[in-house]
């Protein structure tokens, strides 16, 4: 094991100048502009896992994005563990916010800019770059499979798929995923909860046609004002969702419990100086550290409709638009939260317009165990790279298909992610620390190897 450390404190600058290549590529899965792109990231992929010395590493097409799966089987009899993560990106919207193009990336104060450069590629290249090490020094310990996706920030409902057909190629002990954060470089922490997701837009229509204001105005329902009315109405004065039965499954923490979760270090007034606002907001009688890790929401992600160009343009407009986001906590389901709003929706709708909800994608919330050999293999690899034992953390963000494996596969995960919040993930000047990286990287052979021997016994 020491000379696979030696191996990756070597050859640190290579991995960061092939990280750079992959981070030119901008394969944003939202957006078609980009197909060839997100096709030309799975390829680099592939080669990658090929050059690491992966077996049967295969483009596997799908109706949308291509997965990318290898293999490196040295013992059967030994335990398989299955690493998953994702190639694609969120888009880079609005460009004039970066410091640097999204897709240049570039070091500053030891960090790499770019888009992707922590969620995912970064941390899914240290998966890449740990095996290699393993494999150069003979340190892999146990057979490993990869399957790396490129429609994760558009709902994985491709990889749902591929995986229910491909289980006989992805027998294996645990899902080993990089693709979340710790509190602190100095708090290592591993989550080991994830939020669902159900995520609708909806359409408030009033008059057949856009109107004048002065003319018709006073005397039609304006969509608008019928949206934002709608959307008031479903949180009340303690911002607690008012839809009747959203609350129904939730999983009450009890007491003993919640006061560990907010044991986790956390500065609100850091928070706030970060956000650069003066108070948070949430729901009454639970903590920020509730309000995010344990406690089902309900966001507006965006919100149009009328004129918002230069200048005025008097019109009473025939359309409202919004996108509307509930992140879900365990025992509640994405389908019937999905049903619950659009029934209510609908029920509240003045009689003056017409709406219609449609669904986007969804994901069941999770909770992965801590007292697994997989947990415990992670904790000891963390506590031996970061000097510190990592804390469990409930994450506030959605991984969709983490559920879908357990239910598929009958595999728990273990999120050893490396990013930190302060990564501004999905945002302008989203980054990622050359300390991250590299942690990731020498992390990852002492997990497989602590899972490995964990596992005899
Ligand atoms: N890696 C994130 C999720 C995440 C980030 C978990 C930080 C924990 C900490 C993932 O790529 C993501 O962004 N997921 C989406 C869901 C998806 C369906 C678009 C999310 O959480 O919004
Ligand atoms: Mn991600
Ligand atoms: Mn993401």
């Amino acid at each position: 094991m020491i000379k696979t450390q030696e191996y990756i404190k070597k050859n640190e600058q290579r991995f960061l100048d092939e990280l750079f290549e992959l981070l030119r590529i901008p394969s944003v899965s939202a957006d078609s502009k980009f197909e060839k792109d997100v096709a030309r990231a799975a390829d680099f992929i592939k080669s990658k896992l090929e050059a690491a010395g992966a077996d049967k590493v295969e483009v596997c097409k799908t109706k949308g994005h291509p997965i990318v799966y290898g293999e490196k089987i040295i013992d059967p009899k030994l335990p398989t563990v299955i690493v998953y993560g994702h190639y694609d990106v969120q888009p880079a919207d609005p460009l004039n916010l970066w410091d640097n193009p999204p897709f240049e990336p570039i070091i500053k104060n030891g960090k790499i800019f770019a888009r992707g450069a922590c969620d995912d590629k970064g941390q899914v290249y240290m998966h890449i770059k740990a095996f290699e090490s393993m494999m150069q020094n003979n340190s892999l310990p146990c057979n490993v499979r990869f399957m790396i996706e490129g429609e994760e920030e558009v709902g994985s409902s491709n990889l749902g798929t591929w995986v229910k057909e491909n289980k006989n190629r992805l027998n294996g002990d645990v899902i080993l995923i990089s693709d979340t954060s710790i509190i602190a470089n100095d708090i290592p922490s591993i989550e080991v909860g994830l939020r669902g997701l159900s995520y609708v837009q909806v359409e408030v229509s009033g008059p057949n046609r856009d109107l004048h204001s002065g003319v018709y105005g006073g005397a039609v329902g304006n969509p608008i004002q019928a949206l934002c009315e709608m959307i008031a109405s479903m949180k009340d004065k303690d911002d607690h969702i008012s839809i009747p039965g959203f609350y129904d499954d939730v999983l009450e923490l009890s007491k003993s419990e919640r006061e560990e979760l907010n044991k986790t270090p956390f500065d609100l007034d850091e928070f706030k100086k970060d956000l650069g606002v003066d108070d948070v907001r949430g729901e009454k009688g639970f903590t920020t550290l509730e309000r995010t890790g344990i406690r089902p929401t309900l966001e507006l992600n965006g919100i149009w409709g009328g004129y918002t160009g230069e200048g005025s343009k008097t019109v009473l407009p025939a359309k409202a638009y919004a996108k509307i986001s509930m992140r879900l906590v365990p025992n509640q389901s994405s389908e019937k939260i999905t049903k619950i709003f659009q029934d209510h929706f609908e029920k509240i709708a003045p009689s003056s317009v017409k709406v219609k909800v449609m669904p986007h994608h969804g994901g069941e919330p999770v909770v992965t165990p801590t007292d697994s050999v997989a947990f415990k293999a992670a904790s000891k690899a963390m506590e031996e790279t970061f000097g510190k034992k990592p804390i469990p953390t409930r994450g506030g963000g959605s991984i969709p298909i983490v559920a879908l494996f357990e239910k598929e596969l009958g595999l728990k995960s273990v999120l050893m992610g490396f990013g930190l919040d302060s990564d501004l993930i999905h945002s302008p000047n989203e980054n990622y620390g050359v300390f991250n990286f590299m942690k990731g990287i020498e992390t990852i052979p002492l997990f497989f190897r602590n899972f490995t021997e964990m596992s005899k016994k």
